[in-house]
């Protein structure tokens, strides 16, 4: 499907973002293999944390759900069942390489597929750490989907200081690692996103620039009732587009202000940014607030490399605000986004080039040189079947000379379902 972009003259109105892709996932997991029942509310209804449901029902997990409330009946560190087919996790890293740890530790015998662009994402950087612990996990070309696990003769705990700055290989270790005797080290030097330490309680300390996180058979993994927060990282397609419309004024109801998601929001303020954070307070372990975003003239920034894994689903649509700030912008340290649901470096460079952006692609990121006064072309934006450069490019095309098309425009009901309704929603 083709969505035409109609040019807005403003962005006004009051929104609640989808629930967070990332919570949810990671509720609907950990209640699994709790030993009781968990009940999570505001369950994100996009179709990454749905392959997650899907995937854990196939294992023999009981889940009831009805609109956003699900019931998980946990079975246990050891009660999955065999399933008879292999578990599809879509178009998701995240169910692929969490559910991957969990699975492996547990000694499932399964296989874990995958859509076109999941089966062409490396998942090497689970199985070897996961293969230093015991599991028993392999990839096509000893990297790809499908992944097959057998059972394993035991998990060894293992001090691991992360070769990327990845919130998901750090989790599928730390999950493995939740069926060893012995306990697992995770070490990171650059934080990244950490739902999983926060809901799992997972003991952790400071360790060199970063901290130190363990997981063992010890830690106590109880039914909880969760809330999930709206995600920040759908929140900040709209906190570009209030901040780039003469006159908008936009409010972000329940938004997750967890501090290892919100670099964005940082940057964006670097910018010149006017965005405050109203009624700060907690849903359930995470951080909340109403966010309120109005129009300014934003300037260029240079975005410390350290920040990257804090804004990584963000760097996008961040992107395209650099291309309507005044003066150059430069980011570096970005060589991950190469690895996403597409090379979201090259996708980007390509979508702000067809707007007739001036934008130079590096091998780690993006030269944006930007202009304030900056009237996108209405061109054919390409998605490639990816949900954020979809809404990136619908953000561009608000503010272009004419009538543009975003293509593969349902992919968004990867992680936001309701995107396209709430631009119509807000858009004067
Ligand atoms: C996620 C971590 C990030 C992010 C993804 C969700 C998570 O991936 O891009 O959308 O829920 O842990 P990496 O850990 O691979 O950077």
């Amino acid at each position: 499907m083709t969505e035409n972009v109609v040019p807005v003259k403003t962005l006004k109105g009051k929104l609640i973002p989808p629930p967070d892709k990332s919570i949810s996932h990671r509720s609907a997991l950990f209640a699994a293999i709790s030993s009781e029942k968990s009940i999570i509310k505001n369950y994100s209804q996009a179709a990454d944390p749905q392959s997650t449901l899907s995937c854990l029902r196939q294992l023999g997990v009981e889940i009831e759900q009805n609109g956003t409330q699900v019931t998980v009946q946990g079975v246990g560190r050891d009660g999955f069942s065999t399933p008879s087919a292999p578990l599809d996790c879509g178009n998701s890293g995240t169910t692929m390489r969490l559910l991957g740890g969990i699975v492996s530790g547990a000694g499932v015998e399964c296989s874990l597929v995958g859509d076109e662009s999941l089966s062409a994402r490396t998942m090497k950087r689970i199985i070897d750490p996961l293969t230093q612990m015991g599991c028993s996990i392999s990839g096509r070309e000893g990297t790809f989907a499908p992944l097959q696990i057998k059972p394993h003769r035991g998990i060894k705990g293992i001090r691991y200081p992360l070769p990327i700055e990845s919130a998901q290989l750090k989790s599928a270790v730390l999950l493995a690692g939740l069926f060893g005797e012995e306990s697992t080290e995770v070490i990171e030097n650059v934080l990244s996103r950490d739902h999983t330490e926060r809901l799992l309680g997972l003991k952790s300390e400071p360790y060199g620039t970063g901290k130190i996180i363990r997981s063992s058979r010890e830690v106590f993994i109880p039914a909880q009732n969760y809330q999930i927060p709206g995600d920040f990282s759908a929140a900040a397609f709209w906190l570009v587009a209030g901040s780039i419309h003469e006159g908008a004024e936009i409010e972000l109801e329940s938004t997750g202000m967890n501090p290892s998601r919100i670099a964005a929001l940082e940057i964006l303020q670097q910018m010149g940014a006017e965005i405050t954070a109203e009624n700060p307070r907690n849903e359930g372990k995470e951080p909340v607030a109403d966010l309120i975003i109005r129009h300014v003239n934003l300037k260029a920034v240079n975005p410390d490399a350290s920040m990257v894994p804090n804004c990584i689903d963000e760097l996008p649509v961040l992107m395209v605000a650099m291309c309507f700030a005044e003066g150059t912008s430069i980011i570096t340290g970005a060589e991950e986004l190469r690895h996403k649901e597409t090379d979201r470096l090259s996708a980007m460079a390509k979508i702000l080039q067809l707007a007739g952006a001036s934008v130079e692609e590096k091998r780690d990121g993006m030269v944006i040189h930007g202009n304030p006064a900056f009237t996108p072309n209405s061109a054919i934006y390409p998605s490639l079947h990816d949900h954020r450069m979809a809404m990136a490019a619908a953000v561009l095309a608000t503010r272009a000379s004419g009538v543009s098309q975003v293509e593969d425009a349902e992919c968004t009901a990867i992680s936001y379902p309701g995107f396209w309704a709430h631009l119509k929603q807000i858009s004067r």
